[in-house]
């Protein structure tokens, strides 16, 4: 709350954020008013606002979209962003499968300094939105590594700390990305922390995975 109270308006030449003024001043009344509901509430809204409900695809990146039954903008919340810390060391690798302009890793990666975040997204224009973001955020730029692709191709392999949120339905084609992730995250050499919000992958996962939320 007193990162997003003292940052300045972000950058947004994509229009991404249109109610970002709104919302940001009834955050700043809601913190001197006497409702903590309220304040939980306008802190939310500020959040969900930078995150973004839309997301912009090129033609053949919404024909992939299609093809793979991917989700669109919906928001992961600071539920999972505020519970990864005691997961997150200083040499951890994490990854955002599916990251949108990559709001929650970038959060992570603020308030948890760690080795390296890497956010992968079929829409190009959401990860130039969060290169900007990451700027915004004061975030070294070696700190991030941005893959604009579909997240069927990119390889947990190396991450420490996975972090998804449905990026596919898990059907069709979203089936076979479960099951190969999962398959891929069994063979990982590395104690491996997965967060995966309205979880998809858990069926697939062998039963010597720990489930501990
Ligand atoms: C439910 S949103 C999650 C956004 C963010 N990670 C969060 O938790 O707030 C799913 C994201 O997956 C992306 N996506 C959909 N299909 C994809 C694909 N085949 N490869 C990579 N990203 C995809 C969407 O563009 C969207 O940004």
């Amino acid at each position: 709350m007193c990162l997003f109270a003292e940052l300045p308006e972000p950058p947004d030449p994509f229009g991404l954020y249109p109610r970002y003024a709104e919302r940001r001043d009834l955050f700043l009344a809601s913190i001197e008013g006497p409702d903590d509901e309220a304040l939980e509430e306008a802190f939310l809204l500020l959040y969900a606002e930078i995150h973004g409900y839309e997301v912009p695809y090129t033609p053949d990146e919404r024909d992939r979209v299609a093809e793979t039954g991917g989700y669109l903008s919906h928001v992961g919340g600071l539920s999972p962003i505020l519970k990864a810390a005691p997961f997150i060391e200083p040499a951890t690798v994490s990854g955002d499968f599916g990251a949108g302009n990559g709001l929650q890793g970038l959060l992570i990666q603020k308030l948890t300094p760690h080795a390296k975040t890497v956010q992968v997204e079929i829409s190009s224009r959401m990860v130039e939105a969060g290169r900007l973001l990451q700027a915004w955020l004061g975030i070294p730029e070696e700190r991030v590594e941005w893959v604009v692709g579909d997240v069927s191709e990119v390889s947990p392999a190396g991450m420490d700390f996975v972090y998804l949120y449905r990026p596919l339905r898990p059907t069709g084609r979203g089936e076979d990305f479960y099951r190969s992730f999962a398959a891929q995250l069994a063979a990982s050499q590395r104690t491996v922390v997965i967060f995966s919000i309205a979880d998809c992958l858990r069926p697939y996962l062998p039963p010597e995975v720990e489930v501990f939320y």
